[in-house]
């Protein structure tokens, strides 16, 4: 069995946000963040609450904003030390020039510059200036001096900024900030591939206004598609009728039925490196759709159904096939079935987990088992983005096992 030693993601950010224009973007970062399944507490300076008003990140973070070191009812609830503790990364976005100068020098006259000096978790700081301040000589020597403890820096951006100049100095896309954060624990592991995913139900119409669908909401198979992305990948992402938020920089192609969903999936995998398969495709569809309301004329019912196509096993079948992975939902002998799916639909790999009605479909947390020829790993339960990265780096790998297996040593023959 093959272990993945994969550091989880940072869970409680620390968000301190400094005054400049940019701060407006911070807000946008916190939920870029939680979009990825972090907890933020905001931290703001004095200069910070000229531009952005505490009430907006406590709305968009769902945490009391932190801006003072001598709040008393703050610091009972949790002290400055327990809150540097707590913190699992702090980012600093934006930093102004004064904050970084503070932070060079290891000041603590705020809260904010405090909470940084007593963490021992890592920091990342995101500037945001003028250019003509940001390539001051000062500047560049306190970021020098950040830089060299271990402060991690991103950007910042050249193009236009607030002050009508054009230049270096603008704060890095919220969106990219996230993704190089959360990127750097899966490290490009799908760097240059083409992914296709698909995900959430399918409906199959009975009538105009009747379908057959299922319980499954799409959450898992889209938190796959993100942690992809974060690891590099070019994703397409087919998906049934959700209602879902699209992962930034994710292309998605909406569905309604398994035709429909087939016909997507084909189209797109054909300079596809990796398929997998989350959604909940129907196995049966009406063998017709009647054009008008069924009305309720007899006592009983029939409904006709005939096979949908199998999306999943007709691309492990193609000539030139993606690596092809499948999950499978199963209500009992989970491993079982799930080893027969594997081998019936000649599948790389298939993450298998438990289904009922209190379990997997729509929930936040899942757990899965994943099997492939010859192994298995068993994910237990946590949140849906936490194991859609684990699920994807064990993906990963086992597609570089798949493409450029390790050489194995021939035996040497002996001399007798
Ligand atoms: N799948 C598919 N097309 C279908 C049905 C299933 O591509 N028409 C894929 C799913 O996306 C999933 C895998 O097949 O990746 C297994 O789905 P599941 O419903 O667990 O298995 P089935 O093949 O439908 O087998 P059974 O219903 O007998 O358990």
């Amino acid at each position: 069995m093959t272990e993945i030693g994969l550091p989880s993601a940072p869970r409680r950010i620390l968000l301190g946000v400094s005054g400049g224009i940019a701060a407006y973007k911070a807000a946008e970062l916190v939920r870029r963040l939680r979009e990825r399944g972090a907890e933020v507490q905001v931290v703001m300076t004095a200069g910070a609450k000229q531009f952005v008003t505490p009430l907006t990140f406590q709305a968009l973070s769902g945490r009391a904003v932190r801006d003072d070191l001598w709040d008393e009812a703050a610091e009972d609830a949790m002290g400055h030390i327990e809150l540097a503790r707590w913190a699992e990364l702090v980012l600093v976005a934006p930093a102004s020039a004064d904050l970084i100068a503070r932070l060079a020098m290891g000041r603590a006259d705020d809260l904010l510059t405090t909470l940084v000096l007593a963490t021992a978790a890592p920091v990342w700081v995101a500037p945001a200036m003028n250019r003509f301040m940001w390539s001051n000589e000062a500047t560049q020597a306190n970021v020098a001096t950040l830089a060299a403890r271990g402060v991690k820096l991103l950007g910042p951006d050249a193009g236009e900024q607030a002050c009508g100049e054009v230049g270096l100095g603008r704060m890095q896309e919220p969106e990219a900030i996230a993704a190089e954060i959360f990127a750097s624990e899966l490290n490009g592991a799908l760097h240059g591939l083409h992914l296709v995913i698909s995900a959430g139900p399918t409906r199959e119409p009975l009538d105009p206004v009747r379908f057959i669908s299922n319980r499954s909401s799409g959450k898992m198979g889209f938190a796959v598609a993100a942690a992809a992305r974060d690891a590099g990948a070019r994703v397409t992402l087919v998906s049934g009728p959700v209602s879902l938020a699209t992962p930034a920089g994710v292309t998605r192609v909406d569905v309604e039925t398994a035709e429909q969903m087939y016909r997507a999936v084909h189209a797109a995998v054909t300079d596809a490196d990796l398929y997998i398969g989350a959604a909940a495709v129907a196995d049966y569809t009406p063998a017709r759709c009647a054009t008008q309301k069924i009305k309720k004329s007899s006592e009983c019912l029939e409904l006709s159904l005939q096979r949908a196509p199998d999306i999943l096993a007709s691309v492990a079948a193609l000539e030139r096939r993606p690596f092809t992975v499948g999950f499978a939902a199963e209500t009992t002998d989970v491993e079982k079935h799930a080893r027969e799916k594997l081998a019936r639909k000649r599948l790389d790999l298939i993450a298998a987990n438990e289904v009922g009605a209190d379990r997997a479909f729509d929930r936040e947390d899942n757990a899965l088992l994943v099997l492939w020829p010859g192994g298995r790993r068993e994910l237990e339960l946590k949140s849906k983005a936490d194991l859609a990265r684990e699920f994807i780096a064990i993906v990963a790998e086992r597609y570089r096992e798949a493409r450029h297996p390790s050489v194995a040593l021939a035996p040497v023959a002996g001399s007798g």
